[in-house]
């Protein structure tokens, strides 16, 4: 058996900390709810870098993350819960939701390095977490909160995208940044080749090197009833 390990912030986290600051910095005390948040290092950079007294709320179904994010963040007003997606936090509605679960196509997860020891269980295309998530924000998303969540080519972006806009009235995705993907990639190179293919995921190739890559999508007022 794997043993559990805690995921090691990436350039996704560092996007989203990026993206999530430049909105924060204009809102006063809301509820920012970070789910697969690790060991909390996205949270922990919005709490250091802004001081608006925002309240935190980090989930991750791995305790170990949890018990990782707790002894990082020293902040009074966060709340940690260990759980599955929105189970821990039942009707609570935030203003925030920056989503950071596991969301690479499974097949891309089983060989990388990334998901050893971190559970990953989303599906082919890589949305199996994200689509329960984004049918969730009627509850738990306030009619007028922001979405947060990364777009990475190793899962299906244009299927999410799809979701995103049929959901969201107001849709925006920042510039995409390219990286390249580690030795792993190339050893499994036919595999990979297979779900480019079926456009299931996205990589490009330059000079040897196989490059993927990453952006945000922001996505305000939900289409709807409530909204
Ligand atoms: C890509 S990592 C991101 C971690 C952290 N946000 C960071 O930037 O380092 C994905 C996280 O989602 C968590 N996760 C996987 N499945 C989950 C689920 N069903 N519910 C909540 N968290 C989950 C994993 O334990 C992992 O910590």
């Amino acid at each position: 058996m794997k043993k559990n390990k805690v995921f090691k912030e990436n350039l996704t986290s560092k996007l989203l900390q990026k993206e999530t600051l430049i909105i924060l910095r204009k809102l006063k005390k809301k509820d920012i709810c970070e789910i697969g948040c690790g060991d909390g290092n996205i949270s922990n950079y919005l709490i250091k870098n802004q001081a608006n007294k925002h309240h935190y709320f980090l989930s991750d179904i791995s305790e170990l993350a949890i018990k990782h994010a707790k002894k990082n963040i020293k902040y009074d007003k966060i709340t940690f819960k260990v759980g599955s997606l929105f189970v821990p936090w039942r009707e609570k509605k935030f203003d925030i939701i920056i989503s950071d679960v596991s969301s690479l196509s499974q097949v891309v997860a089983n060989k990388s390095p990334w998901y050893q020891g971190v559970k990953s269980n989303c599906g082919i295309d890589g949305l199996k977490n994200v689509d329960k998530i984004i049918k969730q924000l009627d509850k738990n998303l306030k009619p007028n909160g922001i979405f947060i969540i990364p777009l990475i080519s190793l899962s299906s972006t244009d299927q999410l995208k799809k979701v995103l806009k049929l959901k969201f009235k107001d849709y925006r995705e920042t510039k995409k940044i390219y990286w390249p993907i580690p030795i792993f990639f190339k050893q499994n190179i036919n595999l990979f080749d297979k779900l480019l293919k079926k456009k299931i995921i996205y990589y490009q190739e330059k000079f040897g090197t196989y490059l993927a890559y990453t952006s945000v999508a922001i996505c305000k007022k939900m289409k709807g009833k409530n909204a």
